[in-house]
């Protein structure tokens, strides 16, 4: 025995260096990864090449089986993990295990403007990603908030560049910490939903690097994205998907992106251009494998046999098909490749306190007014002196996690705003009244819809019943808004008008004529038209906020939370108050034939508050400004600002400038407030909108407490992007910097010069 065992020690000795010289470098992670991808690339068959830059299912993609690449799984995005849908097709796979937390959508968290909650969300999704096993998420999207038309705007970040920048960075860190790859969507110019396989947008220099790409290259460069999704549209004729200059020229080259981009499912149209034009991986393509192209039409791809055909007969040599292959790789060694990512976990309690921190900090009040007669405004509801609530609304008894597009989810738990309502106010009467039906669909893509939404009532029964309970009521919540149906916030279309869907202002009118005590909680991605605003005495913006949507509602709504959410966008009174649809921009000119449309952003880079500031500035006639601004959102508190000061008067181009001003809560509540800086540039050899937001701060205070808060900006903050040299450029000269708490509000001001 011990001969036996002394033998198997030799063995075992003399076996170990062996082993650990012909350990492939691939393989080997004490080798840097660049080394480890030169390895693998020279080991591939054209075949296993090929195969890794296209989709083998509705979601994944092939590794390299024979040398121990795992297969590529990726799912959307952005606001929790998808379902799963059939190998080939979009039908629910029905797991029992995939149900998931949403989280809230990113126009809310957008609303944060608190960029360490975009970090947790990116954590506990990636946690939620990694337990259900998918290696990249389809998402975050940060496309502009061109028109509040926009089907896909509750996906986003908002209309601001600078804001849309700071949050998705900590997003894609948050998710890719974790090991599990953000997919940064849609690159670029995907403004609007309808018609986007075929629009054409035709779009200035400056406006293209000053509005409409800093998220995209804030999300590159600062988050490190390992994947960037093309768009479906088209900018210079040429499909986004397979785009020279937005992917070769601006993404590659000038920006340094080493990731994969990723086609959008189906965006990829021709074989030679995705060869040449910077797509590496394609996903979505024509086939569902079984009705059409049954014979593994993943073969049929634009990136799969043609290509390798063309190889074949020498038309591409496989210099770009070697440099798609790294880049793949590349995402392989961070997210299938990488082991020391932990598991991951779904539906954990920190997932769930993380989705109700977010959704309660991105809730904007948008209006809280002193009723007549009363001694404070309206919010939060005042306990003591509330015996009945009517709460109003399909919105408050419809799931919202459901529908929408490729963002749907199948979640665990949601709860309804009616629910939290009656949960938080448990002891005082609640009644509901539907007051008018809108979407009564009960399920989409597969996923059931937990309430009944039928109601066959006629809309004069329902009005008078939501009359009739309101008389008796001491607090009216109306919880209304748009819905995730088709032609609102859903993908595939634009929304055909500004106005409520619905009944909705019918019933809020009569409402309001037998109390005016009424609560309007709205529930969107977008803005909408409000005609009854005067006259209605608070207002909150609820957003889609997932799985504890009905308890941060009643969470502020009874002022447990004080409301610090801010616009992201600004409220428009009418469709007219925006850039795009006052000249008459969107959706386009069909050309010829019915099949190309273009759109030209005429409004350049006057979009959201750069355009009502222009207009103003031009003393054009506007009916009025905006409902509510960018960067507005009231609090159950009041704030005061001190004087603004800056740590210098001139910095030089290389230099920094410091501005500080003193924050104080002066309420009775603790409360956070939003401080936003705005650069004016007194002077410029182009024309420049009259301010752009270039920092912002959020600061918690209790009742009484002063802090001083600091933001810090350098030339990059004073330039624009000049057409003539493609650069950034700062010009000497004076800059005022505007302070204060919304893009209307700015009562701190001070000059400075740039030499
Ligand atoms: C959407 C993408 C999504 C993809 C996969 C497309 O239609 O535009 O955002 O990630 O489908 O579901």
């Amino acid at each position: 025995m011990k001969q036996i065992l002394s033998l198997f020690v030799v063995g075992l000795v003399s076996l170990s260096p062996l082993q650990a010289q012909e350990k492939p470098v691939y393989l080997d992670e004490t080798k840097p990864v660049e080394q480890r991808i030169d390895d693998a690339l020279a080991r591939m068959t054209l075949d296993e090449k090929i195969a890794v830059i296209h989709a083998q299912s509705k979601f994944s993609s092939p590794g390299v089986k024979r040398l121990g690449f795992p297969d590529l799984w990726t799912d959307d995005g952005p606001h929790g993990v998808r379902p799963d849908v059939l190998w080939d097709e979009w039908v629910q796979a029905g797991q029992s295990n995939d149900s998931c937390v949403a989280f809230p959508a990113l126009t809310c968290l957008a609303a944060t403007w608190n960029p360490s909650l975009a970090r947790l969300y990116g954590e506990s999704l990636g946690e939620e990603a990694l337990y259900r096993g998918k290696n990249v998420i389809l998402g975050p999207g940060v496309n502009i908030y061109r028109t509040p038309l926009g089907g896909r705007n509750f996906e986003y970040m908002g209309e601001d560049p600078l804001l849309a920048s700071r949050m998705v960075v900590p997003y894609v860190q948050g998710l890719q910490s974790k090991g599990v790859a953000a997919c940064v969507k849609h690159y670029a110019m995907n403004n609007d939903e309808e018609y986007r396989h075929q629009v054409n947008v035709i779009i200035s220099d400056r406006a293209l690097h000053e509005i409409y790409l800093p998220a995209f290259r804030a999300a590159v460069q600062e988050g490190g994205a390992w994947a960037v999704m093309g768009a479906y549209n088209i900018y210079q004729n040429q499909h986004n998907c397979h785009n020279d200059k937005m992917l070769n020229q601006i993404l590659k080259k000038d920006w340094g992106f080493d990731g994969v981009v990723i086609s959008d499912w189906g965006g990829c149209h021709d074989t030679d251009e995705a060869v040449k034009n910077g797509l590496d991986l394609e996903f979505g393509s024509w086939t569902n494998g079984l009705s059409e192209g049954a014979s593994n039409a993943y073969d049929m791809y634009y990136l799969a046999e043609s290509y390798k055909k063309a190889i074949r007969e020498g038309k591409f040599s496989t210099k770009e098909l070697d440099e798609k292959v790294r880049r793949v790789l590349r995402l392989f060694y961070r997210t299938t490749m990488q082991r020391n990512k932990p598991f991951g976990f779904l539906c954990s309690e920190s997932h769930y306190d993380a989705a109700l921190k977010i959704a309660q900090e991105g809730i904007v009040l948008l209006k809280n007014d002193v009723l007549k007669g009363s001694k404070n405004p309206l919010l939060p509801i005042d306990l003591s002196s509330t015996k009945r609530i009517l709460v109003v609304g399909e919105n408050a008894i419809k799931m919202m996690t459901v529908g929408g597009g490729s963002s749907s989810l199948k979640v665990q738990k949601e709860i309804l705003p009616l629910d939290g309502i009656r949960t938080r106010f448990a002891g005082i009467d609640i009644d509901y009244a539907r007051g008018y039906v809108g979407d009564t669909i009960q399920s989409y893509d597969g996923v059931t819809v937990g309430r009944s939404l039928y109601d066959i009532r006629l809309q004069a029964e329902l009005t008078a019943e939501a009359v009739a309970k309101a008389r008796e009521a001491d607090v009216v919540i109306f919880v209304g808004g748009l819905n995730k149906s088709d032609y609102q916030d859903c993908e595939g279309h634009d929304r055909k008008t500004y106005g409520l869907p619905y009944a909705q202002n019918e019933v809020i009118e009569a409402i309001l004529k037998v109390n005016p005590r009424l609560v309007y909680v709205n529930v969107s991605g977008n803005g909408a038209e409000l005609p009854w605003l005067a006259k209605v005495t608070a207002v909150v913006q609820a957003w889609f906020i997932g799985s504890e949507a009905g308890e941060a509602i009643a969470s502020v709504l009874a002022g447990d939370v004080n409301p610090s959410g801010k616009l992201p966008f600004t409220w428009y009174a009418s469709l007219d108050q925006c850039g795009a649809h006052a000249l008459g921009t969107y959706p386009g000119t069909w050309r010829e034939g019915h099949q190309i449309i273009d759109e030209e952003y005429k409004e350049d880079i006057f979009v959201g508050y750069r355009w009502i500031d222009k207009v103003n500035s031009e003393k054009r006639k506007v009916k009025s400004g905006p409902l509510f601004p960018f960067g507005h959102g009231l609090s159950y508190t009041t704030f005061s600002l001190g004087k603004l000061a800056a740590d210098k008067k001139q910095l030089s181009m290389d230099d920094k400038i410091t501005f500080t001003i003193p924050v104080t809560n002066t309420g009775s509540v603790a409360g956070a407030e939003t401080v936003q800086l705005y650069i004016h540039d007194q002077k410029s050899s182009v024309v420049r909108p009259v301010k752009e937001l270039k920092a912002f701060r959020k600061v918690f205070l209790q009742p009484g407490e002063t802090q001083h808060v600091s933001m810090t900006i350098d030339r990059s903050a004073l330039s624009f992007y000049d057409e003539a040299t493609g650069q950034w450029k700062a010009e000497s000269g004076k800059f005022d910097a505007l302070v204060g708490t919304s893009s209307a509000q700015l009562p701190a001001r001070l000059t400075f010069e740039l030499r």
